[in-house]
């Protein structure tokens, strides 16, 4: 037994093992651990210095760390290098994500070979395939209950398959994203079936309650995530026992508190990363760390441990860049973005306002968001996207929306009532997911064609389908497509018919790959082919506008409450204005409010030359990408 002592005394006694009967480490690797380990070790210190083993999980840690260096293949390591070079390389205005399940979209992973040639011809630089390991059978939450994750589902494909795809996908120009979901595992995982028989050294894996007693304690304070699964967020046992399960029954929550579950992720993180990731999509990062008396969601521990992640990649496979996945309060999201914890996040404000300007033609909401919350610190960026295989939640700030007259809960429900299509004249065709009946809470289920209108046959649907990702990926970070929106695809109401599914309308908007609309693309008689043609043109345009790249927004503002406006800095003293109108109406910016450019801008998209001396029209759920030269 030994605890956490000094920084530089723990240092030496972590060398010496290393240094032991193994080939010591090579002197790129001794470098970084000495750089990191400082900062390792003050983490590790705050979260496990009462340990009485402290060091000797870090001493562990650190040799997986080593060994994991020296694995390191020859192109990743390559990679490492180049990466080190050009640390930012992700805010290029190049930069494009898609996202797709495996099976859903190629059957397996040598069909999402197959589509190499069209991840080119969008644009994607970065792909990130839906969890694709082994999980228990029937619901396995789409894969979010991991019970290996050193092994790929064989339906799909095997590890080395997927260590080849990463290989060539970076050849092609796209990074690998997979998910790493470590805030549980499933029931199934060698470590659940250890802890509940007990087996010496896993017990403490999972958070298993004798009786109700804490259960009930904790449950004061947490929220209900899946109450259609389960209320609160325990489970019990066969034997009686009550379990933490946040989500499904079958996804257990590790127990964090426990050193030798760190450990035990770090090895896994690793593996992943030496099979080619390129960035991991760090699933439910606000729910790692528990804490009786509080939410047990973001607590100071959560991000301790992402540091701590964050520092091992550093030592072992330094390309490997962290995205967070916290759907909380705005103010909470940001906690999560720094480059020393997570360089990227989804953008889940951004996400669910251009759905609530959308729905209410007012983009005040959003306007303040992008002005207020959409700075970040240097070094990191955000992922923007129109939706997710997830649910919509409103989680914007109700200090925020106060100041505008808005009122958090009714709007909420206003907003759900919208998209689930209960909203008389409403456009969507959406499904409530998860509604609570002793909050009133809901969120949102529907692919984007179909929350904006198309399935309805709303006229101005397309045009909001295109608006949407004009904004996605004109504000700053990566855009994030969802593979198939591209297309227009519509809400696939067939899951209701499998039993493993019917219970989780998130389904409704997985469907497969859809054929018919990709064999469409370049057709103009058809929806598909329109929104793709569009859509391609943004893209298209976004990858040769430098105004795209980095994080820069500045404010502009119009006096139209229907108007989202800012600019983006070039070169020089050029521009590009983001003009967008939610309303059905068409809007007309005078040429008053555009003074503070010269007359002369290009309407990127449209390829024009334009006199802003005479005003800029947007037309309903219209936008424009304008080049102007500041004054
Ligand atoms: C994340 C995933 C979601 C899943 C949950 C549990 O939020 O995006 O699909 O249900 O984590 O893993
Ligand atoms: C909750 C969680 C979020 C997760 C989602 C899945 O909103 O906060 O992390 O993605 O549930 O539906």
């Amino acid at each position: 037994m030994t605890r956490l002592d000094d920084a530089t005394g723990d240092l030496a006694r972590v060398l010496a093992r290393l240094g032991g009967d193994h080939p010591q480490p090579a002197p790129d690797v001794l470098a970084r651990l000495h750089e990191q380990f400082p900062r390792l070790h003050g983490l590790f210190s705050q979260l496990y210095g009462a340990h009485p083993d402290g060091f000797e999980h870090l001493a562990a840690l650190l040799r997986i760390a080593a060994d994991a260096a020296a694995e390191r293949a020859d192109d990743l390591v390559a990679l490492d290098e180049r990466r080190s070079a050009d640390p930012e390389w992700f805010a290029s205005e190049r930069m494009l994500g898609g996202v797709c399940y495996v099976d859903r979209f190629a059957g397996d992973l040598a069909g999402i070979r197959e589509a190499i040639p069209y991840f080119q011809e969008l644009g994607l630089t970065y792909l990130h395939l839906m969890p694709l390991f082994p999980g228990p059978a029937g619901n396995n939450d789409g894969g979010y209950a991991v019970s290996d994750y050193r092994t790929v589902e064989p339906r799909l494909g095997t590890m080395d398959e997927l260590r080849n795809l990463a290989a060539e996908l970076r050849a092609a120009g796209i990074s690998l994203v997979i998910d790493f979901i470590f805030n549980h595992t499933s029931n199934e995982h060698a470590w659940a079936r250890k802890a509940v028989e007990g087996v010496p050294g896993f017990e403490d894996f999972y958070l298993i309650f004798p009786d109700r007693t804490l259960p009930d304690q904790y449950e004061r304070t947490t929220r209900e995530i899946f109450p259609d699964d389960h209320r609160g967020s325990f489970v019990q046992l066969p034997d009686g026992r009550w379990i933490w399960s946040t989500f499904y029954h079958f996804q257990w929550d590790l127990n964090y508190a426990n050193p030798a579950v760190f450990t035990a992720m770090a090895g896994e993180l690793l593996f992943l990363a030496n099979v080619g990731v390129e960035v991991l999509r760090m699933d439910a990062v606000a729910f790692i760390w528990k804490q009786l008396g509080t939410p047990s969601e973001s607590l100071p521990e959560a991000h301790l441990l992402l540091q701590a992640f964050n520092a091992v990649l550093r030592i072992a496979a330094p390309a490997v860049l962290f995205k967070s996945e916290a759907i909380v309060h705005p103010d909470e999201v940001l906690d999560y973005i720094s480059p020393e914890e997570c360089e990227l996040s989804y953008n889940p404000l951004q996400m669910a306002l251009t759905w609530e300007a959308l729905a209410t033609r007012d983009a005040r909401l959003l306007q303040q968001a992008l002005v207020r919350r959409h700075a970040l610190p240097a070094g990191t960026a955000w992922v923007n996207y129109v939706r997710s295989h997830d649910d919509i939640g409103w989680t914007f700030a109700d200090e925020d929306a106060a100041e505008l007259g808005i009122e958090g809960y009714p709007h909420r429900r206003f907003l759900n009532d919208f998209y689930i299509g209960r909203f008389p004249g409403s456009f969507a065709a959406g499904m409530p997911f998860q509604e609570n009946p002793d909050t009133g809470d809901a969120r949102v289920a529907g692919t984007t064609a179909s929350l904006a209108g198309i399935e309805r046959g709303d006229e101005g649907g397309e045009d909001r389908v295109v608006l949407a990702h004009a904004l996605a990926m004109a504000t700053g970070g990566i855009p994030l497509l969802f593979l198939g929106d591209e297309v227009a695809q519509l809400n696939d109401y067939g899951f209701t018919d499998d039993e493993h599914r019917a219970g989780d309308s998130r389904w409704v908007h997985r469907p497969a790959r859809p054929a018919a609309a990709y064999a469409a693309r370049f057709d103009r008689d058809t929806v598909a082919g329109r929104v793709y043609r569009r859509i391609r043109r943004l893209i298209a345009v976004r990858a040769a506008s430098p105004e795209f790249g980095g994080n820069a927004l500045v404010d502009f503002t119009t006096s139209h409450p229907s108007v989202v406006s800012f600019q983006r800095p070039g070169a020089d003293e050029t521009r590009m204005l983001v003009l967008a109108n939610v309303a059905d109406h068409e809007v007309a910016i005078d040429a008053l409010t555009l003074s503070g450019f010269a007359r002369e801008a290009r309407d990127a998209v449209a390829d024009e030359q334009i006199d802003l001396a005479r005003g800029v029209r947007l037309p309903a759920h219209g936008f424009r990408w304008l080049r102007v030269r500041a004054l």
